[in-house]
């Protein structure tokens, strides 16, 4: 007998780089989680009142601008517990208010759903994902059929191989990704297409990686992504 999922994840595709917003619904207490608010609040508070829920928690995948520039503004009309890793706090350097810095591993509780908290280094010092039930919000980690920019301050190539590896590794096949960014020709996919179709999941050795990742990826594709058959990533 299927197993109706306690929860559901609802997203917003908002401003000029096709962010994804996403509003994470507790069925039992109609709390609800808002992922990296930013560029529309009044847009995120309406989908909030459209499906009855109270937003108590705010959590972000990562600080830059383009994932965090609605706080301020949601904050200040939701008493809402803002939730970041430690390490990406400290990598973003900005005094915030009171919020409850995490470790990867931290379970946060939104009423009766668990979120577990990932810590996924590689776009930024601090990336996290957040893993609900089958279901992981990738932020710039991983993306369908692509994954963030490890060229900008904090960013590590070296540390995104070694996150996608542990992703690949240890998140079961059936995984349903909802990445940051609307790059793809889907919205979401499974950790299996990816491994099979996202040409960062492809490489067994780092420099390779690096390389592809660094200087070769972004002057040979372009959004939206497809899947990209193995051994043709450097083609
Ligand atoms: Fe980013």
């Amino acid at each position: 007998m299927p197993v109706t999922e306690p929860f559901s994840i609802h997203a917003l595709e908002l401003g000029p780089m096709e962010n994804f917003v996403y509003l994470v619904h507790d069925h039992a207490t109609d709390r609800a989680a808002v992922v990296d608010p930013a560029w529309d609040v009044p847009a995120v508070l309406a989908l909030a009142a459209r499906q009855g829920v109270r937003i108590t928690d705010v959590l972000l995948t990562h600080s830059h601008h383009d994932h965090i520039n609605g706080i301020e503004e949601l904050l200040a009309s939701r008493d809402a517990q803002l939730h970041l890793l430690g390490e990406e706090a400290r990598f973003w350097g900005r005094g915030l208010d009171l919020p409850t810095l995490h470790h990867g591993g931290d379970r946060i509780e939104l009423g009766e759903t668990p979120i577990h908290v990932l810590h996924t280094p590689g776009h930024t010092p601090g990336s996290a994902c957040y893993h609900i039930g089958d279901h992981l919000i990738t932020g710039d980690t991983l993306f369908v059929y692509g994954c963030g920019r490890c060229d900008l301050k904090g960013g590590d190539p070296e540390q995104m191989y070694v996150t996608l590896k542990d992703m690949a590794t240890g998140l079961p096949g059936g995984t349903i990704i909802h990445p940051g960014h609307n790059y793809s020709e889907t919205t979401t996919s499974t950790m299996e297409q990816q491994l099979e179709g996202n040409p960062f999941m492809h490489f067994d050795d780092s420099d390779r990686f690096i390389t592809y990742r660094m200087h070769y990826h972004d002057s040979h594709r372009d959004s939206p992504y497809g899947p990209v058959c193995k051994g043709d990533e450097m083609k």
